[in-house]
């Protein structure tokens, strides 16, 4: 089980994003409803670029899916750009027409984060679970803000950020750099029918290789989704230069 690979599809850079977002678009083509968690960061950028004129040219739309925010900052005032829930909107949602049935983010600015996490787990219950996560790839092997030491039983709920993910919000402008997060939990990630693991870039791998290659461990919390029969890991050429035979 261990060294057990899960499906992994290899793209050039070229074909890497359009490849996601056809994959993505056809998935909504067949399910109108689909139930699909995403992420922000760099990662998605090009597969969200991509996005609108795959719909078109699958014939699919979001106007009856549901959409869910994968992990958002706290202590970060509503409507900055390196919002998490900024983010995706700029990306994406703003640019999908029709606009998806129901967007749901995390309620981070009533103040009070751990009730943001009931209310965001009770959403997803309510829709009926989620079809689909997509998920980007922490240079530390986090998923979503699921850090390195997060066991696989971790449900939704509050976290402290690793320096690295503190340092990637500075990207986006954040200052001072955000140092708590709310995350989708490990546990709620592996309750999902499909995970597709996105990784591009040789940024990535090293971390691609240890969570493919390596053992199965929280310290690297990517490497916990291998246990995952609908894990689907689709890479560019770039960041599957480390993995091994
Ligand atoms: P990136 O980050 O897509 O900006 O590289 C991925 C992540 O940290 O989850």
């Amino acid at each position: 089980m261990t060294n057990q690979r899960p499906d992994l599809r290899i793209l050039s850079a070229a074909a890497w994003a359009d490849h996601v977002a056809d994959s993505l678009a056809g998935r909504f083509a067949n399910d109108p409803g689909l139930r699909v968690c995403l992420p922000t960061g760099s990662t998605p950028v090009p597969v969200y670029d991509a996005l609108p004129r795959a719909l078109a040219g699958a014939g699919g739309s979001v106007g009856r899916s549901a959409i869910v925010l994968l992990d958002e900052y706290l202590d970060m005032p509503a409507g900055h750009p390196a919002r998490c829930d900024t983010q995706l909107r700029r990306m994406l949602i703003d640019r999908l027409a029709p606009a998806p049935a129901r967007f749901i983010t995390f309620d981070v600015d009533g103040g009070d984060p751990v009730a943001a996490c009931v209310a965001l787990d009770a959403a997803i219950d309510a829709i009926g679970g989620l079809d689909l996560v997509l998920l980007g790839l922490g240079v530390n092997g986090h998923i979503g803000m699921n850090e390195p030491g997060t066991p696989a039983q971790a449900e939704t709920r509050v976290v402290d950020l690793a320096p690295t993910t503190m340092t990637a919000a500075g990207r986006y402008g954040a200052d001072p750099l955000p140092t708590r997060g709310v995350t989708l939990g490990m546990a709620e990630i592996l309750a999902a029918r499909e995970i597709w693991l996105l990784v591009s870039g040789a940024r990535k791998a090293g971390i691609l290789a240890g969570s493919l290659d390596g053992p199965i461990t929280p310290d690297v919390p990517a490497s916990l989704l291998r246990g995952h029969p609908g894990l689907r890991v689709i890479a560019d050429d770039a960041a599957v230069s480390d993995l091994g035979a």
